[in-house]
Parts: structure tokens; sequence; C-alpha cells
């Protein structure tokens, strides 16, 4: 029974109008020079190989190549395509390339980004995610980056397959390369606003940039964030059927109170400063410290109920709540906690109210040196995430399932780069990197409100507490040959180590998560499990390129990647637990791709043909070990990849352009039976007379537990045809000019929970936007409508099964799910001084 996950609703108008105060940015003007909009002035690339005026320059091989030579797939999102599309966070940027889906869950691994269809779960803190994000060069593979907010952008590159050689480790799907604005030239002053009228949304950003003395610039750049939000919490006070009074348990903990905030949203501050310049000659210097503050209701008002519900209504337990629905829409269902129970748990707050609180500081300090023909970069990164949260988990009224949780990763990244510019036939890459991490978790968990604990007074079941640490020390090298100016030929490798240490044990903890005193084999201290991971990798890499013309590039390649192994933080610890449960080895890529771009008509088109074929063995999933019964992380499975993609761009003139792009990507596991979905057996069922739900099978002839082939299926996330394409028209009138812009994408049908529960189907959906700006013709201010899914899609990008709601005889468990937010409508000021 594939349900149709995704409905059109109307929202009855958008009629609501506000104003938005006008920047506060308007200060002093030195320089009023007519510059062009979004053009903040760059001047790394002085050198850009065969670079074509209006050329886009990327940064694909960690050095300066025009877009159209690269012999590397890359989506770009310019600066003007951000700001048009207000393409604010990472999601956004998704958006904009075909093949690229970025989700947002807050608990636990924090996000989940898939490129062509591959990516990593967010349900484990531990796992590195498949596609990573390295933000002015200094990487991370952390899936918490999709929840901040990008912003003061200069450049997206999207670089898709593997990319092990220059970038390192952690990217087997590929990579997300973030340029922020550097400092201008000249003093410039900018504001924005906005106000979104669906969520309630308002938005501000102002940035200040300029020279500070002949040789050094600055440049500081703030946005404030407050959403109100767009989904609507529906829990409502109840009677609390899981009290107990003969545990001895409070009074208070009888009444559950419904929900505190039911318009659950966001509150965000960011802010960066960046300092450049060039202290002696041939010397160049670049700081940027940023940092990050986001806090909302927690993770547990992000996802909602998507069914299959007996009667209509979610169950916790086996008990029905009637305030809950199960349809994928913008409504969710979290109750607070009973005070007198919040009180009791670790980081409860003293009104049983939920929250989540993300605060994240990086420092990057980057050291170029030039001497002869030999460039010598240093990149140095500092970095601290926290994410606390405390919320029920279990998408009822009920809370049940309920958690503290306070995570947080401190990592140190140092890298060193030569890079030869000796002009002839021959030139190379080499370089050296180090990284030292640490990952700590508290988590402190109720599962049932009927297990009080009189002489504890803790309702928990248990908590617990986990410590990872981690080196990582890797070299690369690069060689470039030019036999004949036509031929270029490029090969490499990079060498890896990387070693982990990891311990958890439980602080807290009722019947067989009492693990004080269980003793685990290969431990040197009672009551926690140690584990240590070391794993060494070498992937290498060879391109070969003809570049017949000026305007055509066409080229081959084998690549590798890599992504570590590790531990996963997130299972529970229980006497029986083995640390072969947590630790998982590593996940390797090869494969071939070949590409031509090109230039036709004046180079008013631009296309670029791409087709590939990989194999990504040792996947890191979660699977059942029927022998123990438990769910352990694991490397289970291949999958085998082919596809192909065309991106074009038409721009006939000046004042009109086309883009459009399709990407077909057929991506199969083979070897792999995992788990299954839910599922809860009609009452007095024997093995016998057992019959499986859809696509699951029995272990063996003996036992009722259930597993699942994927052999053939297409992973979850993972459609096999994506497009989209649009265009924009600017009308100049006097001294003004109107843009009006408009989209359409495409995603076919996925399933969007790993179990692949047929509830959690994705069918195939279009999305659309629009937006009309008018601005003065040097763009120092600008009004736009900007409009995004339009249709109102509700549609999913994540699901799993939802605890406690596997509890009908003979019915599918439920299933939890996050969701697309629908329509968005939203005026913007600008202005630019
Ligand atoms: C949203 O609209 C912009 C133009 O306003 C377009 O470039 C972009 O691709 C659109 N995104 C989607 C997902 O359609
Ligand atoms: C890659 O993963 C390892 C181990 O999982 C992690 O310690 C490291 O930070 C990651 N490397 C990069 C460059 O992100
Ligand atoms: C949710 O959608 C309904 C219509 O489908 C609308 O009436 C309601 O205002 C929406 N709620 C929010 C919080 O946007
Ligand atoms: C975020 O924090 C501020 C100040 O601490 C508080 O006023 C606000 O209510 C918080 N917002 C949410 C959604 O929790
Ligand atoms: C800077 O570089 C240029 C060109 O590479 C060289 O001629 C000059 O001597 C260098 N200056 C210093 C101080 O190294
Ligand atoms: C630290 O994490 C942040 C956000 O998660 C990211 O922007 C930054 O690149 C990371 N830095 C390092 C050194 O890993
Ligand atoms: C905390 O424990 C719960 C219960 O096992 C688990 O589901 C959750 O993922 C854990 N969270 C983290 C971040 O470890
Ligand atoms: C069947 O599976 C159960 C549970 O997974 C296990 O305990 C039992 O030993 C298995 N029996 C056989 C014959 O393999
Ligand atoms: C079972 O798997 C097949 C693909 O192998 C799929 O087409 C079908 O929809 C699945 N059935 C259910 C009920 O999910
Ligand atoms: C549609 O809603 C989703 C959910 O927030 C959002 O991620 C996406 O940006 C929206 N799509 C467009 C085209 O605006
Ligand atoms: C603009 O960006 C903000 C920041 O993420 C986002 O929340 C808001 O919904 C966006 N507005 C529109 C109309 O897309």
């Amino acid at each position: 029974m594939t349900r149709k996950a995704s409905r059109t609703i109307w929202i009855g108008g958008t009629s609501v109008w506000a104003l938005v105060a006008v920047p506060a940015a308007a200060q002093e003007t030195t320089t009023a020079t007519a510059n062009p909009p979004a053009v903040i002035a760059q001047d790394q690339t002085d050198t850009v190989d065969g670079a074509t005026a209006g050329d886009i320059v990327v940064t694909a091989r960690r050095r300066s190549e025009s877009l159209q030579n690269v012999p590397v797939i890359v989506s770009v999102v310019d600066q003007r395509a951000l700001v048009t599309n207000n393409a604010s966070d990472l999601s956004k940027i998704g958006e904009l390339t075909p093949t690229v889906i970025v989700g947002a869950y807050k608990s636990n691994g924090g996000g989940s980004i898939a490129i062509r269809g591959i990516s990593s779960p967010a349900n484990q803190a531990g796992f590195e995610q498949a596609v990573s994000v390295a933000i002015d060069g200094v990487q991370t593979s952390d899936g918490r980056i999709a929840q901040l907010g990008v912003f003061d952008v200069q450049q997206v590159e999207v670089l898709k397959g593997p990319q092990a050689l220059l970038f390192g480790k952690n990217n087997t799907a590929g990579v997300i390369s973030i340029t922020t604005a550097d400092p201008t030239d000249h003093l410039e002053v900018t504001g924005r606003a906005l106000y979104e009228f669906v969520g309630d949304e308002l938005l501000t950003e102002a940035t200040v940039s300029g020279p500070i003395t002949d040789s050094f610039g600055a440049r500081l750049a703030v946005r404030y964030r407050n959403l109100d939000g767009w989904l609507r919490n529906t829990a409502q006070p109840l009677a609390n059927p899981f009290y107990r009074a003969a545990t001895g348990a409070p009074a208070g903990a009888a009444q559950l109170p419904g929900a505190s905030d039911p318009r659950p949203g966001d509150q965000e501050v960011l802010a960066r400063l960046t300092l450049k310049g060039e202290p002696a000659d041939n010397v160049t210097f670049r700081a940027k410290s940023f940092y990050a503050h986001n806090n909302d209701s927690g993770p547990g008002t992000a996802t909602q109920n998507i069914g299959p519900c007996t009667g209509g209504v979610p169950r916790m337990y086996g008990i029905a709540d009637p305030n809950a629905d199960c349809v994928v829409d913008n409504r969710t269902t979290i109750g607070d906690l009973p005070a007198a129970i919040s009180q009791t748990m670790r980081g409860g707050t003293a009104d049983g109210s939920p929250y989540g609180r993300l605060t994240v500081l990086t420092q990057m300090v980057e050291l170029g040196w030039k001497t002869g023909n030999i460039a010598i970069d240093s990149t140095t990164g500092y970095n601290y995430t926290q994410y606390k949260f405390f919320s029920g988990l279990d998408q009822t009224t009920y809370s049940q399932l309920a958690f503290f949780n306070d995570q947080r990763a401190e990592q140190f990244s140092q890298e060193l780069r030569f890079t030869s510019d000796f002009g002839g036939i021959f030139n190379f890459m080499a370089g050296g990197f180090y990284q030292t991490s640490r990952l700590h978790d508290n988590n402190d968990t109720k599962l049932n409100d009927g297990n009080y604990n009189a002489a504890a007074n803790r309702y928990s079941t248990y908590e617990d507490f986990s410590l990872q640490t981690g080196n990582t020390l890797s070299g690369f090298a690069q060689l470039i040959l030019k036999p004949v100016p036509t031929l270029e030929i490029a090969g490499g490798a990079r060498y890896t180590r990387e070693r982990k240490n990891f311990m958890k044990k439980n602080l807290y903890g009722i019947g067989t998560f009492a693990t004080q005193n269980t003793v685990y084999p290969g431990s040197n201290h009672i009551g926690e499990l140690q584990g240590r991971f070391d794993d060494d990798n070498v992937s290498p890499e060879a391109t070969i390129t003809w570049r017949p013309t000026n305007e055509v590039t066409v080229f081959g390649a084998y690549r590798t990647g890599f992504k570590s192994g590790g531990f996963g933080l997130t299972s529970p610890l229980q006497t029986g637990t083995r640390i072969g449960d947590a630790d998982f080895g590593s996940e390797r890529a090869k494969g071939f791709e070949a590409g031509v771009k090109g230039l036709l008509m004046n180079g008013r088109l631009r296309f670029t043909l791409a087709g590939f074929a990989y194999t990504f063995s040792d996947l890191q999933v979660n699977t059942y070990d029927p022998a123990r019964v438990a769910y352990t992380i694991n490397n289970a499975g291949r999958v085998r990849q082919r596809g192909s993609e065309l991106e074009l761009n038409y721009e006939p003139s000046q004042y009109f352009r086309l883009h459009g792009a399709i990407a077909y990507t057929h991506n199969r596991f083979s070897d792999f039976v995992g788990q299954c979905y839910g599922y809860a057996f009609p009452t007095g069922t024997t093995r016998a007379t057992a019959v499986p739900p859809p696509n699951c099978s029995f272990v063996n002839a003996t036992a009722l537990t259930l597993q699942q082939s994927f052999n053939g299926r297409a992973p979850a996330r993972s459609p096999d045809w994506a497009g989209n394409g649009g265009g924009e028209i600017s009308i100049p009138f006097g001294g003004y000019k109107l843009a009006i812009t408009g989209d359409a994408f495409y995603s076919g049908g996925y399933y969007a929970a790993e179990t692949m529960a047929p509830s959690t189907y994705q069918n195939a959906f279009w999305r659309f936007n629009a937006s009309a700006r008018v601005a003065e013709i040097d763009d120092r201010w600008s009004v736009s409508v900007i409009g995004r899914n339009l249709s109102n899609r509700y549609y999913l990008l994540y699901a799993a099964d939802r605890t406690g709601g596997t509890s009908v005889p003979g019915a599918i468990g439920e299933q939890r799910g996050v969701v697309a937010r629908g329509r968005e409508i939203a005026l913007q000021l600008a202005g630019k001084f």
C-alpha cells in the first residue's frame, strides 16, 4: 500500500502583508562606485588557466581554474543566485543543484547530505557523512553542518563523485566547497531584511567591509533570524495513562501538560569576522572567525507522524493519542513533560518545556607564501560545536520517550600544501594534513513514566556518557603533465592513517541497563565498554583531459574514495552489549567518470555532459544481527552506481537567461540483507503460521525474527531521475530594472526511510518557485517578492520507525518523518552603500 505521502494543500491566500523596516545600515558612503551587483572584489584569481571574460572560476582542484576547463563535474552556485533565491542555508543550496538532497535532522547525527543518491544515515552520532563540506578550505564531515545558516557566501561549488586526492577522506559521494566573502577594496555597507508570511519569519543581515590600511582589509557580517514556525504542535493536556501511583511517583506526574509552544520555531544569531592582508611581499594572510548560536524547541518538533496508523491516530505503547494525526502536513505532536518528571531528568526544565541549543565557534587561519614558482599554503582550523537538547521524541502528546542530550565536538586541523606553477609541461601539488578530534556525549533517557524509581527519584531508564577521540595523519601528491598543449595527464594518491579511541559507560540504569558492575571483554575498567580503531588507506586517482579548442574540454577519470570507520555513540549500552555492536569499518568507493564541457554559440550556451560508474563497498549501516537478536552498526553490502547528467546554461542576451539540468542516477544495492521495518505479528502467531510483511522474510525456520533483502533496490533518498529548469528576464526602465525569475524542480520517487517501510515512499513531485525584484540600476537598493514551493507540497525528506509505535497486532509499525516546509512567500528589502 503505497500511500501518496504528499498532498497538495492550498493555504487560503497570502493576504497578510507586513512592512519591513529598511536596514539601519545607511551610514557613511565614501565610495559609491557603481559596482556590479553581487560581485565582491576577489584578487585570488589573477592567474587563471584559460579563463575568458565572464567565465566562472572554481577551485575544484585546489587551484584557481576556469569552470569550463576543470576535469571535475562541478555545479556552481554564485552569489547572485544565492541572493535571488534567498538560499540562506545548505538545504536551499541543495535545491539549486539536482541530485543534491540536504536534510537537517536535529537529533543524533544532525543531518544528512546526499549527492547522486549516496548518503550516510543521520541517526548515528559518530558516522561521518558521505559528503563533506569545506568552508574556506577547512573541512568538516559533521552532519550538523546542515543546520547552520550559510551566509555572506561568495560562491558554492558542488563537486560530484569521490574527491579523495585533494579534499581528503570522508567524501565518498562528493564535496560541497563554500567560499565566504572577503573584505572589499573600498568601504561597503550592505543590509537586507526579509519577512516571510507563512512561517512568520524575520531575517536581517548586515555586512561592513573595507580596507583598514593599504595592505589589510576587514569584513564583518552578522545575521539575526527569528522563525515563529510553519508547524503547529497539536498536543493538548491529558491524564497520563502511564502513571502508576503504586511506584510512589508524585501526583504531579499524573497529568500531561500538552504543548506550551503551539508554533515551535527557532532563533539564530550568526557572525563572521574576516581579516585579510599582505603582511609582506608575496605573503598573504587570511583569518576567519565564526560564531553561531541557534535555539529552538528541540528536535522532537521537527518530525511528525506519517503513519500508517490504525484508526487514524498514532499509538504510544498501544495507547491511542486523540490529539495527533498521521498525515504529512504542517502539524506535529510533541507533548511537554510534566514538571514533576522534567525536574528529575538531567538538563530538564523547571516547567517541562523542550529546548534545543546549538553553539558553534570556528577559527580558520590561512597563510600563503610564494617563492619563485612554488606557492606554499598553510590552513589551520579549530572547531567547537555543542548541541544540547531536552525533548520528548515519540511524536505524541505522551512523550514517553524523552531525552536530554549534550554533545560536544572539538576539532583541530592543520594542512600544508605546495603548489607549483612552472608554466611548462610539468607541475605538481603535494601536502600533508593532521587532525585531532574529540567527541563527547551525555544522554539521559526516559522510556516510560511507569518506571519510577523512588529510591533514586528518577523516571529515566538510563543515563550514559561516551567519549571518542581521534587523530588523522595524511599525505598527498599529484603530478600534472602537459606533453602537448591540448593534453593533460594528472595522477596522484593520498595516504591516510586514522586512529580512534572510544569509551562508553552508563551513569545510571535499571534492568539490563544497570551496567556499573559489568565486565566488558577487552576493557580495563569495570562498567566501561572500550574500543580502539586503526586503519590505513591509499586512495589513488588519475585523469586525462583533452582540450582540443578553448571551447571544449573532454576528460576521463579514475577516482577512489574512503570514509573512515569508528564507533557509533548512539546505541544504548546494556549488559550484553559488545564492542562489535558499536564499531564499524571504513567505507570505500572507486570507479570511472567521463565528461564533456563545452561553450557553443559564441559562448552563449554552456553545457556539461557526464557519465559515471562507481561502486561503493562496505557501506556503513545499522543492521539487525539475528544471531544476537540486536541491532548493530555494521559494514554491509555494496551500491553499484551508474548514471549521467546534463547541465545547460543559455544566455541569448544580457536581459534573458535560461538554465536546465537533468540527472539519471541508477543506484542499486547488492549483497545487503538488513533489517525489516517495524511489524507486530497478529496475536497467537507461531513461526509455522506466520506470514512476513511485504518484502521481508524470516531469518530462519524457527524464530519469528524478520530481515529484509535490499538487493536490486535503490538506497533511501535516491531517486532515479531528478532535474530542474528555469529562467530569468531582466527589463531596464529609466534608472530602474525589473527582474523576474521562475523555476521548476522535479524529483523522482524514493523511500525516505532506510528500512523502506511502505508508508515512507515519497512519490515523484514537482516544486515551483518564482520571484520578482525591482532595483535601482546600480543595485543600491532593491525590493523583492520571493515565492518558494508555490504548489505548497509537503514532502518527506527523511523517515524512520517510530519508537513505541509498533503495537497494533497484524499492522506495520508507525513511522515518523521530517517533512519539507510548504509554501513560503517573503518580502525582502536590501540596500548597499
Ligand atoms: C528557486 O528559484 C530560483 C529563481 O528564483 C531558481 O534559480 C532556483 O533554481 C529555484 N529553486 C528550485 C528548487 O526550483
Ligand atoms: C574523517 O573522518 C574521521 C573519522 O571518522 C574524522 O576524525 C575526521 O575528522 C574526518 N576528516 C575530515 C577531513 O573531515
Ligand atoms: C496548516 O495548513 C492549514 C491548511 O492546510 C492552514 O489552515 C494552517 O494555517 C496551516 N498552519 C500553519 C501553522 O501554517
Ligand atoms: C531562545 O533564547 C532566547 C533567549 O535566551 C529566548 O528568549 C527564546 O525564547 C529562545 N527561543 C526558543 C525558541 O527557545
Ligand atoms: C615576490 O615574487 C616575485 C615573483 O615571483 C619575485 O620576483 C620577487 O622577488 C618576490 N619578492 C620577495 C620579497 O620574495
Ligand atoms: C567545524 O565545524 C564547522 C561546522 O560544523 C565547520 O564549519 C568547520 O569547517 C569545522 N572546522 C574544522 C576544523 O573541522
Ligand atoms: C540517547 O539514547 C537514546 C535511547 O537509546 C537513543 O535513541 C539516542 O539516539 C541517544 N542519543 C545520542 C545522541 O546518543
Ligand atoms: C534462528 O534464529 C534465532 C534468533 O535469531 C536463533 O536464536 C536460533 O538459534 C536460530 N536457529 C537456527 C536453527 O539457526
Ligand atoms: C517491495 O519491493 C519492490 C522492489 O523490489 C517494490 O517495487 C515494492 O513496492 C515493495 N513493496 C512494498 C509493499 O513496499
Ligand atoms: C519546499 O519546502 C522545503 C522544506 O522546507 C524546503 O526545504 C524547500 O526549500 C522548499 N522548496 C522550495 C523550492 O522552496
Ligand atoms: C529566506 O531565508 C531564510 C533563512 O533560512 C529562510 O528561513 C526563509 O524562509 C527564506 N525565505 C524564503 C521566501 O525562501
